[in-house]
């Protein structure tokens, strides 16, 4: 039997998807239970499971090879290229995670806190005073510049400049539905017609690309740097590989991190309670950190692209379909986190961890880099309040809205900052 699901044609599921993700998918909850199917208009159906037992089943598919990156493959090609842990499966993404892998590690990327700290403290001090902004955009402009400067390592100005120009236009180009809607075949010849979208990418990505093989060349004939390219050059991977690897780190780590900290804020601008035992308190701004992907969980999916039948909660999936967790659901079950509208740090204290918490995903397919999105967090956020005190110009929560792969602050978090007024001393 297949898993029930609204009945209405594919197109109006997806158009009520867009607009109303949360909507529909908790309507679905309450009616079909713990797994239902949502059709896609133009691509196959997907079945959500909210329960972290349903979700490790089907992260189990992993084990088989599983064709994780093949979900993600069609959208995300052009910007990734051929060689992306994104988008590889099987034994070609064995080796690129491999190589991804170590330099990503928690022990590695310790080594990051000071400069990912100076990097958010010459960023805060160009913030506006008095007037409301939106947080997350200022948020993106500090993950941007830890890829350029920690992951891809670039510390010549000139270049530096270029590429803060350069790589918002390439996402955005990259990320929009003229370009990762369009279909493989017809990408050749939309590349030769200049006045599309899909040629004006190419454009940009031709003068990222420059930039980055070039880099990766000078590299090469001095090694020894302690950034992730330079720690990548030994894994392994030829020049093309590496490109696509670094240009996979910016799509996948910068507006991640800028959103998971946008909602952080968001959260503690509105619980003074909470607020008020940060920042110094080191392990209860991990507990805040980890809450808020609780909380507000950035990416709200972690598909499979089934390449076998699966049986999952007494219904039977066919090969060809997605499935996969739908995150927020997961992260909303009482069993797994009592009270689970509560925004309660405690949770995550002393140690105590929950499978049910995944908001970087699962099985071999988890998050490379979620040691170092949970440092960027921590130590932005203890930045952040040590130079300037926030306020929410509007206290009612912040609505989530869908931006692309993941949920973000409706507003993007308006903020008005304030000079910090030095600790008085007796
Ligand atoms: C708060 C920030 C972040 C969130 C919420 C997040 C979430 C996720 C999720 C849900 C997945 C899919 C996992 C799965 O399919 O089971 C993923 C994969 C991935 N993430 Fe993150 N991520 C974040 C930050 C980062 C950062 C900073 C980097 C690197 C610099 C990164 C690199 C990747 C890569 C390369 C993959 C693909 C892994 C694979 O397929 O083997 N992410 N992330």
């Amino acid at each position: 039997m297949l898993p029930p699901g609204p009945r209405f044609p594919a197109i109006a599921q997806t158009a009520w998807f867009m607009r109303d993700p949360a909507g529909l998918i908790e309507q679905c909850h309450r009616r079909y239970g713990d797994v239902f199917t949502i059709r896609w208009f133009g691509f196959p159906p997907e079945v959500y499971v909210a329960t972290a037992e349903l979700a490790e089943q089907v992260f189990r598919t992993d084990q088989g090879g599983g064709l994780a990156g093949a979900a993600r493959r069609d959208f995300l090609e052009p910007l990734v290229g051929a060689h992306s842990v994104l988008t590889l499966d099987g034994d070609a993404w064995a080796g690129h995670r491999k190589s991804l892998t170590p330099p990503l590690r928690a022990k590695q990327v310790a080594g990051y806190a000071d400069e990912i700290a100076a990097i958010a403290a010459e960023k805060i001090a160009a913030w506006p005073l008095g007037r409301p902004f939106a947080l997350r955009d200022r948020m993106q402009e500090i993950t941007l510049e830890i890829i350029i400067r920690l992951i891809f390592g670039i510390r010549d100005a000139g270049r530096m400049g270029r590429l803060r120009a350069l790589l918002p236009r390439l996402i955005d180009s990259g990320g929009s539905m003229a370009v990762a809607m369009l279909p493989a075949r017809l990408r050749g010849p939309a590349g030769s017609l200049p006045f599309l979208p899909y040629a004006r990418f190419l454009k940009v990505r031709a003068a990222v690309d420059a930039i980055l093989y070039d880099e990766i060349r000078r590299r090469r004939a001095e090694p020894g740097g302690t950034d992730v390219l330079s720690r990548l050059l030994d894994s392994g991977l030829g020049d093309d590989e590496i490109r696509d690897e670094l240009i996979t780190l910016l799509i996948a780590g910068h507006e991640t991190t800028a959103t998971g900290l946008a909602w952080a804020f968001e959260r503690l601008l509105r619980l003074p309670d909470v607020l008020r035992r940060l920042p110094d308190d080191e392990s209860y701004l991990d507990a805040v950190v980890k809450e808020t992907l609780r909380a507000r969980p950035v990416v709200y999916e972690a598909p499979r692209l089934l390449d076998a039948p699966l049986r999952l909660g007494g219904y039977d999936i066919p090969a060809g379909w997605y499935a996969g967790p739908f995150i927020p659901l997961v992260h909303q079950d009482p069993a797994a986190f009592p009270s689970p509208a509560e925004f309660r740090p405690e949770r995550f204290l002393d140690g105590q961890q929950s499978r049910a918490w995944m908001p970087f995903g699962g099985g071999r397919r988890f998050c490379v880099g979620a040691q170092l999105a949970l440092l960027e967090m921590r130590v932005i956020i203890r930045e952040v309040l040590h130079r300037l005190e926030l306020v929410a110009p509007d206290q009612a929560p912040e609505a989530r809205r869908l931006a692309n792969v993941t949920f973000a602050p409706a507003e993007l978090t308006r903020v008005i900052a304030r000079a910090r007024t030095p600790a008085r001393t007796p």
